[in-house]
């Protein structure tokens, strides 16, 4: 798939070249951001008229593009195909989960948990906020789909069925039919749970591939004190086929978002009661235990991205609304670098970290302040709030329905 990729960014440059002389000069955008407002508001158990009046129009993907210089913009919202469905809660964060929109190298996927289908999209490598629905949504092959994983290297795609059918579904990633259900990667965990899910103790948080494409993992959130959570483990063949066994490791309380520590068979993930684990993979993937460390200044820490320019790993917090930026010793010890205070009843949710001209920038979602934040990463411990985007006189619905934060980078 990477050899598709430059071959096509190869022959989009050809064809720029030898237009040049006569093309006029465009600013399209350096690289874009995405996340998901669902149509429905409020879980049905929690308020019939949600159901009643589901926005005929569904769940969006909402578009912004991002200039050379990182500066966010509004740019569109388009049709996921599908509705959604709002957890069991009342505030922020519909499906409790990290990884509700995904990119992979030029495709975009979102969940749409209320109709248990996932979209994918492709994304114009020229203009990314260009982006093209690919086929039609599949089904989840489960309930509530909250998360989406693709592997590193092969045209494969999974996803984690977060509600009463709860597993994890594999496709073949096509680039004219979109997603192919592999019937021999279906895998069902068979956890009690609820459609839409209760939680957020004791649902599930997230699905990643392993750095090499050689393992899947899920991670379930515990119920503390009685119960911790869980990180499976699933060996993936060389034709994208799941194992039938799934190994268990034992997570802390409320494991939830999951980050690969590149170049290390392990696992970096936030703790949702504040802090971090780490969990490592080096001897096997079956009965590891997470190292979990609690975290000043910290309360719900749910999720994560890591920035390969400062090497750093930063966590947002849902109730305090601060980002924290983590370092990892080699021993896989945390340290908080540095804090970032995004504003305390602003909802910080999913954050994702965009390349552009080879300077990182971290995108995060403030759900209850229907905006995006952009930080410039100058280097460790040295992130600069530029801008925060009010994305309210969009003219579409916004608030605590907005969920996932991916980018592409051209
Ligand atoms: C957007 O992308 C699609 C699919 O790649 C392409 O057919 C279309 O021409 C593009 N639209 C614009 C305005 O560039
Ligand atoms: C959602 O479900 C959880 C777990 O059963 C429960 O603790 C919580 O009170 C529920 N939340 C709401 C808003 O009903
Ligand atoms: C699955 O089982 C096989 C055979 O018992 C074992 O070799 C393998 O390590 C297991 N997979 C994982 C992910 O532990
Ligand atoms: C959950 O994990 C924490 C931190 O690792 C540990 O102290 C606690 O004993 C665990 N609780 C259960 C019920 O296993
Ligand atoms: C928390 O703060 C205390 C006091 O400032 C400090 O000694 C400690 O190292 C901090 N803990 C972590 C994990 O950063
Ligand atoms: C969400 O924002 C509103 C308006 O700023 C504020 O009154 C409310 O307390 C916030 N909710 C949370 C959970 O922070």
């Amino acid at each position: 798939m990477h050899g598709c990729k430059t071959l096509l960014a190869t022959s989009l440059l050809a064809l720029c070249a030898s237009g040049a002389a006569v093309v006029p000069k465009t600013t399209s955008p350096s690289a874009a951001a995405y996340c998901e407002i669902f149509s429905r508001g409020l879980s049905p158990l929690l308020n019939p008229t949600a159901v009643i009046n589901n926005e005929p129009s569904g769940n969006q993907v909402v578009v912004l593009a991002l200039d050379g210089t990182g500066k966010a913009s509004f740019s569109k919202a388009v049709s996921a195909g599908g509705v959604g469905l709002h957890a069991n809660s009342t505030g922020a964060d519909s499906t409790f989960s990290q990884a509700a929109v995904h990119v992979a190298n030029n495709n975009l996927f979102a969940v749409n948990p209320g109709s248990n289908t996932v979209a994918m999209f492709s994304i114009s490598p020229k203009d990314p906020t260009n982006i093209s629905m690919v086929g039609v949504p599949a089904p989840s092959l489960g309930e509530f789909p909250i998360s989406v994983a693709a592997h590193p290297t092969q045209p494969l795609a999974c996803v984690l069925n977060g509600g009463a059918q709860n597993g994890v579904a594999c496709y073949v990633v096509h680039p004219v039919y979109g997603l192919l259900p592999i019937a021999s990667s279906v895998r069902s965990f068979g956890v009690q749970e609820t459609t839409p899910p209760s939680g957020p103790a004791g649902s599930f948080a997230q699905i990643l591939f392993s750095e090499d494409g050689q393992h899947l993992f899920v991670s379930l959130k515990g119920m503390p004190p009685a119960v911790n959570g869980t990180v499976f483990a699933m060996a993936v063949n060389r034709q994208g086929v799941l194992a039938q066994n799934l190994t268990q490791n034992m997570g802390g309380p409320v494991p939830f978002s999951m980050t690969n520590i590149p170049g290390r068979q392990a696992l970096f993930l936030t703790e949702a009661t504040g802090g971090v684990e780490t969990f490592d993979f080096s001897h096997g993937f079956s009965g590891v235990n997470a190292v979990v460390t609690k975290l000043n200044n910290t309360v719900a820490t749910c999720w994560s991205s890591f920035s390969q320019h400062t090497g750093n790993f930063y966590i947002s917090d849902a109730a305090t609304g601060i980002v924290s930026e983590i370092s990892l010793s080699k021993t896989l010890k945390p340290t908080t670098v540095k804090q970032y205070p995004l504003g305390g009843t602003t909802a910080t949710l999913d954050n994702a970290i965009a390349t552009i001209g080879g300077k990182d920038f971290l995108m995060v979602l403030q759900a209850n302040a229907s905006s995006v934040s952009v930080l410039s990463l100058d280097g460790p411990g040295n992130a600069h709030l530029q801008q925060t985007l009010d994305l309210s006189n969009s003219g579409v619905t916004l608030g605590i329905n907005m969920i996932g934060l991916a980018a592409f980078s051209a």
